[in-house]
């Protein structure tokens, strides 16, 4: 939760005769410290709470100078700012004169996404959408309400560094291919291990970009085919058809909703140019098998990492295990923008070079074309904030793989089936946690009546969608006893472990 703490409330704290006469006010404060909650106070405050410190310490100590008491003042905040974040008063703000210092306090309170915590009885009846009293604060029963995924309290947690490159980016007066970008693609082809990455502008341009310069460089040609998983978001198939090849779709392992590797070497004809793994839900797909066929009959391989930042295969990270991986930051990806954006990352000079062009309408220099290309860029503001991101993407990640483990071991109803992890815990970063059961609907029911949400990836396979209807009449059994059966639960790096443990605890229950 994020609380901003109205000045009644930290003067209760910073004084025994007071928290002695207000003692919810430090319960409140103890409990927001147990909680990780995100505490602020609002910037509208400081010199406010400044000057009643001073007028206390004078108070209190009659012998001591306008200095001295200041100086206890100042060090009485410098000491709260190391538990409490400032919150912003925006410049926007619907100033009341009646109380200007209160719309102030609700202004910073709704810039931040917080309640502000308060004993203002007049506040909280002209603001009650956005104030709580510490008592109703403690009695606040968080872990029975849990989102399906929590996008703004993702963001929310980074809100800070986020606010600080918007403004830096905004007041750059450089909004398309400059510095943030350039620096986004350095990081994170060094966080996949690759020697290049280029930003695009979300992850189904990556794949299109990558087939297309491999036409573009005489490695591939409209006709010819690709392999891919028969169970992958459509977006990977689009990707093939949108270059005018053809998709092969090949079943998945049921064990594991990763192309099924055994299955490969059968859909191979002589016009089969690559194989695209989908390391779908976030697992990396069992290489070692790809990587031999793709030598024995001289393919490409293509990752679709669109689901899969930083999980690993043996030592290297997903987008670092073929010729060239696309990458999705959509915002609800483990890795995600504010807005739309992806990445190709790639070892290959010649391909980046050739993608660059590509994107930026086939042109390396400027007004000069050599491609008919595309406009497909990753913008300042996106790869700003993706930098930002990026930095906490490893914690972000240990945080799903606890609750994906507390889900694995603690969900024991025989009627959910647990996903697989087969190559070790680093293979598989949790973009969705995904279980099986065969009444999904009435499962999903149950749990949206207790408060959980839930998504379905994905309802329809691509080849029963109407957009293929070419491939509507391929036997695809496993990939449409997946689609029919599988159910997402909640998991995010904001999720707590009272909600993870709430979860379970229903799921146990149906
Ligand atoms: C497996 C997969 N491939 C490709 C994409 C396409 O990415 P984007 O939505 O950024 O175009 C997505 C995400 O939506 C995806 O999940």
């Amino acid at each position: 939760m994020r609380v901003l703490f109205d000045v009644n409330i930290l003067l209760d704290l910073l004084s025994d005769e007071r928290a002695e006469q207000f003692p919810f006010s430090v319960e409140a404060f103890t409990l927001a410290q147990l909680n990780n909650d995100t505490m602020f106070i609002s910037s509208s405050s400081l010199d406010n709470l400044e000057f009643i410190l001073f007028s206390q310490v004078k108070k209190n100590n009659p012998t001591f100078t306008n200095k001295d008491c200041f100086s206890v003042a100042r060090l009485a905040i410098k000491d709260l700012l190391t538990k409490f974040e400032v919150a912003k008063t925006p410049g926007y703000l619907d100033l009341d004169y009646d109380d200007i210092e209160d719309s102030q306090i609700i202004g910073s309170a709704i810039t931040s996404r917080a309640l502000v915590l308060t004993r203002d009885e007049g506040m909280m009846k002209k603001y009650p959408k956005h104030t709580m009293s510490p008592r109703e604060f403690i009695n606040l029963d968080r872990s029975k309400d849990v989102k399906f995924l929590d996008l703004l309290n993702i963001n929310l947690k980074d809100s800070l560094e986020i606010d600080k490159v918007i403004d830096e980016v905004i007041n750059s007066g450089w909004y398309i291919q400059g510095s943030c970008c350039k620096q986004f693609e350095k990081n994170f082809a060094n966080y996949c291990g690759t020697k290049h990455c280029i930003g695009v502008a979300n992850g189904l341009d990556a794949l299109i970009l990558i087939l297309r310069a491999y036409q573009e460089l005489g490695i591939m040609s409209a006709g010819d085919e690709v392999i891919v998983p028969a169970n992958t978001y459509i977006a990977s198939i689009l990707a093939i058809s949108a270059n005018n090849m053809t998709p092969v779709l090949v079943e998945p392992d049921i064990k594991n909703y990763l192309i099924d590797v055994n299955k490969v070497e059968a859909a191979i004809t002589s016009k089969t140019k690559a194989i695209m793994v989908v390391h779908l839900y976030g697992q990396i797909t069992p290489m070692e098998q790809i990587w031999q066929l793709a030598k024995k009959y001289n393919l490409k391989i293509i990752e679709d990492s669109a689901q899969s930042h930083g999980a690993y295969y043996q030592d290297k990270r997903s987008g670092n295990l073929s010729d060239a991986s696309g990458f999705s930051f959509y915002p609800g990806k483990n890795l995600g923008a504010i807005g739309d954006g992806g990445a190709v990352t790639t070892n290959d000079a010649q391909l980046d070079y050739t993608i660059r062009a590509l994107a930026n309408y086939g042109s390396e220099v400027k007004y000069k074309n050599m491609y008919k290309g595309i406009n497909s860029r990753l913008d300042e503001l996106q790869a700003a904030i993706l930098d930002v991101k990026l930095g906490k993407l490893d914690g972000d990640t240990e945080k799903r793989r606890v609750i994906a483990k507390m889900y694995r071991e603690q969900i024991t109803n025989p009627k959910i089936i647990l996903p697989k992890v087969e190559l070790g815990e680093n293979s598989h970063v949790w973009h969705v946690f995904v279980v099986r059961t065969a009444n999904r609907e009435a499962f999903q029911k149950y749990l949206a009546d207790n408060s959980i949400g839930t998504v379905i990836h994905y309802p329809t396979p691509p080849h029963k969608q109407e957009a293929y209807k070419e491939l509507s009449h391929l036997n695809l059994p496993v990939s449409e006893q997946i689609h029919r059966e599988v159910i997402s639960l909640p998991i995010s790096p904001v999720q707590t472990i009272e909600q993870t443990q709430y979860v379970i605890d229903i799921v146990n229950k149906y």
